[in-house]
């Protein structure tokens, strides 16, 4: 029996925020519905944040009232209790938090510090516990910061556990500016499989400096079997000038089937979706 590894497609939301232009609800709907007709298990498709800060994703009710469920569990972003709500309103399956192993980021991002995000997350866990809302939490500039510089592995290992005890069901540990190589994966991860076994921990690999495949692989050896992934390698982070797209999920299904590893995504359908993707991008 070969191995499985789980494919968590992000582009409709860490994707499709960085696109200048505002694209239409209508294109994102079918989007959403195109990848969830290739398999996917997780799709994030919005994020309940301020939409000042990022316009492109005001619109997440209006998304996940259009979209055509299938068998996915949909996700969005929710920085607080107030995005929490909205995101629960909207009917989105599973909510993740997002805190930072760097300070710079932390306060560019989401406007608080490391340890205050962490207090503003505590009730969004609490409400999701009792609502049995699944939460992931992620953690980002898990190598370096565009602000602070390189990030010491202590620091990523150290907010792990405190999203772990929040409550997370999985890390998923954001190398926001792709600045990762193999080896600095390493060191990173095997800071954190102090903190928790590998089956709690995802790979985030934004794919900068093209290395985000060989980050994935150095990763599967250290027994990670989790990775996100958007579509057509759309995206990047509005608030970490240079973070480019993620590692595109057409890219990660084909290394994992090369490799032996089950993905239960339909290639054919993958390539439909990658073409639509393309399409937004060429017109944003
Ligand atoms: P804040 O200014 O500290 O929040 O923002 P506040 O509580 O002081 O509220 C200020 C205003 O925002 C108030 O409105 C609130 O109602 C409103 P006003 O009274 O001024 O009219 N507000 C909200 N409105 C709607 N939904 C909400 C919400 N919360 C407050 N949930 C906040 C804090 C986090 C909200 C803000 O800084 C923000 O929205 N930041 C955007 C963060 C973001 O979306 N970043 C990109 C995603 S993260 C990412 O890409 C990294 C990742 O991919 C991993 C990786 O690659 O590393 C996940
Ligand atoms: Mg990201």
């Amino acid at each position: 029996m070969p191995e499985r590894v789980t494919i968590y497609e992000v582009g409709p939301r860490d994707g499709l925020q960085n696109e200048a232009g505002l694209i239409p609800t209508e294109d994102k709907i079918r989007l959403v519905d195109l990848l969830t007709g290739c398999g996917f298990a997780k799709i994030e498709v919005a994020s309940f944040v301020d939409p000042r800060k990022v316009p492109q994703m005001a619109d997440g009710a209006a998304l996940l009232e259009g979209i055509a469920r299938g068998n996915a569990s949909y996700a969005a972003l929710t920085p607080n209790l107030k995005g929490y709500q909205r995101a629960r309103a909207a009917g989105a399956d599973q909510v993740a938090v997002f805190a930072s192993a760097s300070e710079g980021f932390s306060r560019a991002n989401i406007n608080c510090s490391i340890d205050e995000s962490i207090a503003r997350f505590r009730p969004v866990c609490d409400a999701a516990k009792s609502g049995a809302i699944p939460v992931r939490g992620y953690v980002s500039c898990v190598i370096a910061c565009p602000y602070d510089g390189p990030t010491p592995p202590g620091n990523v290992a150290r907010v792990a556990a405190e999203l772990l005890t929040l409550g997370c069901y999985e890390i998923s540990l954001g190398d926001t500016i792709g600045a990762g190589m193999p080896q600095t994966i390493k060191k990173v991860l095997r800071a954190v499989l102090q903190v928790a076994p590998p089956e709690r921990f995802a790979g985030h690999y934004h794919d900068t400096a093209d290395r985000a495949l060989a980050n994935i692989e150095a990763s599967l050896e250290l027994g990670l079997r989790t990775f996100d992934s958007a579509i057509g390698g759309l995206g990047g982070c509005p608030f970490a000038s240079g973070s480019k797209g993620n590692v595109a999920t057409e890219a990660v299904v084909e290394l994992m089937e090369s490799m032996g590893f089950e993905t239960g995504i339909d290639r054919e359908k993958l390539r439909e979706a990658a073409t639509f993707a393309h399409s937004l991008r060429s017109r944003s």
